[in-house]
């Protein structure tokens, strides 16, 4: 027997270190940086002046995928403002030896990039687009946590977990009746986000929920992914589970460990705010080559098809 969050952490961590292609059209979703390098532009621009405050501002991206986002903002900054360029080092957290080979390979170009295991003492910005929603969850309803039995049958056994229950009463969730996903992980990495920031800032985007809207999940938000479709059978061979991000959580705990939360918007306004991802919807939108035109579409599914179910939360510490 063992818990779904077991169950959970090993099918993310075998699903992401196997050698099939999960991005792009071929494989199983696309994220935002995948869709178009305006995506990490945009993030580089809303960074900019930030990380100028800095005299030698580290980034250190979450989970970094094919590396593409970490790509375009080097890049941004190479064009932009090659100072800021050279005093900056980009680090990255990536759980998948395969993934991180990926990296290396498409960022080899950069002499400022480098691999982590722990997060450093560090002054920047510590970031992550569709991390959060990767980490394990307790899956819990009324007194009850959800296990999988050696066959694979769901079982429900007393809620033990300290822990957990302590989650639960912190966020006001005690004596409801639907299921409710508990994210240890995602508050220890949130922990360890703020030990590590000396000064600085926490960007993270994800879809995800908050206290008030737990509501309209009465099942949980656990899904699983397979060739772009939404899979029920999340249990499944070779399948990306994830579960939306609790941002009330990451704001309520980020309390606690000093990230005071500058920012909580929808992926759609956050983009909408940002000038240099304006100008290119304006560009783009006067050009009339195939590939501009393909390139508006994306942009737009960045503002609408992900725009509302996007949110960015960005928070700050000892600033
Ligand atoms: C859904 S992908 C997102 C990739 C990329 N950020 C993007 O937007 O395209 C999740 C990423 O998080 C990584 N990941 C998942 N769990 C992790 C963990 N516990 N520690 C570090 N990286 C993890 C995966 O290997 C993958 O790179």
């Amino acid at each position: 027997m063992r818990s779904f969050r077991d169950f959970m952490e090993e099918k993310v961590r075998e699903y992401y270190s196997s050698p099939r292609e999960k991005f792009s059209s071929f494989g199983d979703f696309f994220t935002a940086p995948e869709l178009d390098r305006a995506f990490g532009e945009a993030i580089a621009d809303f960074l900019y002046y930030r990380l100028k405050d800095f005299d030698t501002p580290v980034i250190l991206e979450l989970g970094a995928g094919r590396g593409l986002m970490a790509r375009d903002i080097l890049n941004y900054y190479r064009e932009k403002d090659a100072e800021l360029f050279s005093q900056i080092t980009y680090l990255i957290y990536e759980l998948s030896p395969y993934l991180r080979e990926k990296q290396r390979l498409l960022l080899s170009e950069f002499k400022n990039v480098g691999w982590v295991e722990e997060f450093p003492e560090m002054e920047g910005v510590i970031l992550s687009n569709e991390f959060f929603d990767t980490l394990p969850v307790h899956v819990v309803k009324e007194d009850k946590e959800l296990y999988l039995s050696e066959g694979g049958e769901e079982v429900w056994l007393s809620l033990d977990d300290e822990r957990v229950r302590g989650f639960i009463r912190k966020m006001g969730y005690e004596g409801l009746k639907q299921r409710v996903e508990v994210c240890l992980d995602c508050i220890e990495i949130l922990r360890r986000i703020a030990h590590s920031l000396v000064r600085g800032y926490h960007l993270v985007i994800d879809y995800g929920y908050t206290s008030e809207e737990l509501s309209k999940f009465p099942e949980g938000t656990v899904v699983g992914y397979k060739k772009h479709r939404l899979r029920d059978d999340i249990y499944a061979q070779d399948m990306d589970i994830s579960a939306q991000v609790n941002f009330s959580a990451l704001m309520e705990y980020g309390k606690d460990f000093g990230l005071k939360t500058v920012l909580y918007d929808t992926q759609r306004n956050f983009l909408a705010s940002i000038p240099h991802f304006l100008t290119q919807l304006e560009t783009l939108s006067y050009e009339e080559s195939p590939e501009s035109i393909e390139r508006l579409s994306r942009l737009k599914t960045m503002l609408i098809s992900m725009g509302d179910r996007f949110k960015v939360l960005f928070q700050s510490k000892g600033l």
